[in-house]
């Protein structure tokens, strides 16, 4: 199937059907949102349709759960499955820590929150989001829309506080409105170019009132699973 698809797609198709490895029959798995991750949602739904595997998943978006019904898999509320075995989901920046950058599809709350609750997560990607410092990839940050100029104003201020690179900072669009998360909050993106203390920053950020989750993942993500354009696979 790989050989039809670009190097990118290549790239995250092979991720993503490594990380089937890892899964196992009675799991209890988080399901991410994003390319990546909607290529592992159908890759276990041939598996769960083929070899009949029990398995029960939680995803991280609107998006994926529509997707995990339409490929059979067995969809749950979080409340209903209470803790994880394993979270797989993409990541739009990961640094040689696994500290991650995400949220470039929206969905960070939710992935945070069911990543949080799982023994084990892996993050499937393709090799160029690999980095040495995180903060190229713009930072999302979730905000409720009550008074979210307000919040954004007090984020840049804590970003010139912090003397944290490039503090711009852009209210996430769809079309002609604000981005609205499945959790009803507008999306703030950071554009730092670099992030010399991310658990800091990560930390900081969610003092600020207004502020729901940042789009940084510290100390949250346990193995990479690194696509490469040529079909090749690396486990971090
Ligand atoms: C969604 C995410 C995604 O995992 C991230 O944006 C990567 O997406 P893709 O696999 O499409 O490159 O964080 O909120």
């Amino acid at each position: 199937m790989s050989d039809t698809l670009s190097p990118i797609d290549t790239a995250k198709f092979v991720a993503a059907r490594k990380a089937l490895d890892y899964v196992e029959d009675g799991m209890k798995l988080g399901l991410g949102t994003g390319s990546t991750a909607a290529w592992m949602v159908r890759l276990l739904g041939d598996m769960v349709r083929e070899e009949g595997l029990n398995i029960i998943g939680v995803p991280t978006s609107s998006r994926t759960a529509e997707l995990a019904r339409q490929q059979g898999i067995r969809v749950v509320s979080l409340d209903e499955a209470k803790w994880l075995d394993l979270t797989i989901d993409g990541a739009d920046e990961f640094d040689p820590e696994l500290n991650l950058i995400k949220g470039g599809g929206g969905a960070l709350l939710q992935e945070k929150i069911v990543a949080t609750a799982s023994d084990q997560m892996i993050v499937i990607s393709d090799v160029s989001k690999r980095v040495e410092t995180l903060g190229h990839f713009p930072l999302p940050v979730e905000v409720i829309p009550f008074g979210w100029q307000t919040t954004k104003a007090l984020v840049e201020e804590t970003l010139v506080a912090m003397d944290v690179l490039g503090q711009q900072s852009t209210l996430r669009m769809s079309g002609d409105a604000a981005y609205v998360s499945d959790e009803g909050n507008h999306i703030i993106d950071l554009h730092l170019q670099r992030i010399g203390n991310a658990r800091q920053l990560a930390l900081v950020l969610n003092q600020i009132p207004g502020v729901v989750e940042n789009g940084l993942f510290i100390d949250i993500c346990d193995k990479v699973i690194i696509g490469h354009g040529d079909g090749r696979v690396t486990v971090r």
